[in-house]
């Protein structure tokens, strides 16, 4: 079972979106996965509550169900097990970064967002979880030199993803209606890039 914490103190950069992204492409691929929901806020698992479709499984948790959660999830035969967690949640973050094979920093290429990655790093500092972690440019502008800039930026500290997810209105309609983007719009771009990325994470 592969075990990917989706990570970032900036609030809004996406982790939620990508959480249930991922999750459901791993199903539609024919595997089976589950989000371990640690936001107080359980933003996964409202967008679970709104879906008709059986998967993937979500679960609330706390930091110190965790580690037995997990241990369930893998003896259930789960491929693929996805950390979401809140802003500002120090405690949270570090335990899901200590037990995942790859952490995910979501981060949208504004100066505002960049600049607030030193605080998801620093906190990661004290976590053996350094070398595993990758950020993921998200709701990137379809044109201008913005995200190339942000990337650039954040290379010198930390491997960046090389699929970025643009700004699409799909993520929206299809997180509000209770779908993914693939569900929503198969052959959409969004569709294209969710399956680019989770092909990448897959092989990382
Ligand atoms: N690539 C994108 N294109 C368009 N909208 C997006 C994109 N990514 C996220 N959003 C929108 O941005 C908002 C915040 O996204 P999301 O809830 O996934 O962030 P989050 O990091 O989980 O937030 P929080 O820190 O509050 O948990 C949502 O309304 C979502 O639909
Ligand atoms: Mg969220």
């Amino acid at each position: 079972m592969k075990t990917i914490a989706i990570v970032s103190q900036k609030g809004g950069s996406g982790k939620t979106t990508v959480a249930v992204h991922l999750a459901v492409c791993a199903e539609r691929s024919g595997k089976t996965s589950a989000i371990i929901d640690l936001d107080p806020q359980a933003s996964a698992l409202e967008w679970r509550s709104r879906r008709e479709a059986e998967t993937p499984e979500v679960i609330t948790a706390t930091p110190e169900q965790l580690p037995v959660l997990l241990k369930s999830a893998k003896a259930n035969g789960a491929d693929l097990a996805i950390i979401d967690t809140a802003p500002h949640s120090d405690r949270a973050a570090v335990a899901a970064a200590n037990l995942a094979d790859l952490i995910l920093i979501p981060c949208r290429p504004s100066a505002f967002d960049v600049a607030a990655i030193g605080t998801t790093f620093n906190l990661l500092k004290v976590t053996k979880a350094l070398k595993k972690t990758v950020v993921l440019l998200n709701a990137a502008p379809s044109r201008g030199l913005l995200t190339d800039t942000a990337a650039a930026g954040l290379a010198e500290i930390v491997p960046v993803v090389p699929v970025r997810l643009h700004q699409r209105a799909a993520y929206s309609h299809a997180i509000n209606s209770g779908h993914s983007v693939e569900e929503y719009d198969p052959q959409g771009k969004a569709a294209d890039e969710i399956r680019a990325l989770y092909k990448w994470i897959m092989k990382s």
